[in-house]
């Protein structure tokens, strides 16, 4: 690994996943959209030390780095919400009933889209395709992904995780080992 000038460091268990990632790739740019979730997995978000750790560490340019921070929503350069609450409001939710489902959730958080409760515990969003088109409405929550949602299981859904439990997804996306 590269010797580090950033303030940045991942704990022993990331580092060590971190190390694992770039060996599996062809090159070490590749491992970057991997490396990404384990910061953000660690920090709760991409803090810009950590833009220029992978600078260093993967031999990527800032810009690179800024740019999959940019475009995919998974990914936060700022500090977050506990949960965020990403519904999909694109055509083929939106026909199984997307709009219903955001005033839904807006009614029970109290806030609307783009906002975070007081509390700081959940913030909501409207996203592009979530690429479950099929299986709208659909919501991510980090790496999890919820399906056909229907006003009583966001019901459950927010119920379980104000106690502090992630409910089981109908997908979970692990990009990162
Ligand atoms: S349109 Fe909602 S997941 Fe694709």
């Amino acid at each position: 690994m590269a010797e580090t000038r950033s303030a940045f460091a991942l704990n022993d268990a990331g580092m060590a996943q971190f190390r694992r990632l770039v060996e599996r790739y062809p090159t070490k740019q590749s491992a970057l959209m991997p490396a990404l979730w384990l910061i953000q997995d660690q920090e709760g978000h991409v803090p810009p030390e950590a833009v220029d750790w992978l600078v260093e560490q993967l031999d990527v340019s800032a810009a690179r780095v800024h740019e999959l921070l940019s475009f995919y929503t998974m990914f936060r350069a700022e500090p977050q919400a506990e949960y965020v609450l990403q519904v999909c409001h694109n055509i083929s939710c939106h026909l199984s009933g997307a709009r219903p489902l955001l005033e839904h959730l807006k009614q029970r958080l109290g806030i609307g889209i783009g906002e975070t409760t007081p509390d700081g515990k959940f913030a909501l969003e409207g996203v592009e395709c979530l690429a479950a088109c099929g299986m709208g409405p659909a919501m991510q929550l980090g790496k999890h992904f919820y399906e056909k949602l229907t006003p009583a299981r966001v019901d459950e859904i927010l119920e379980s995780l104000r106690r502090g439990v992630v409910p089981r997804a109908d997908t979970d996306r692990e990009l990162a080992e």
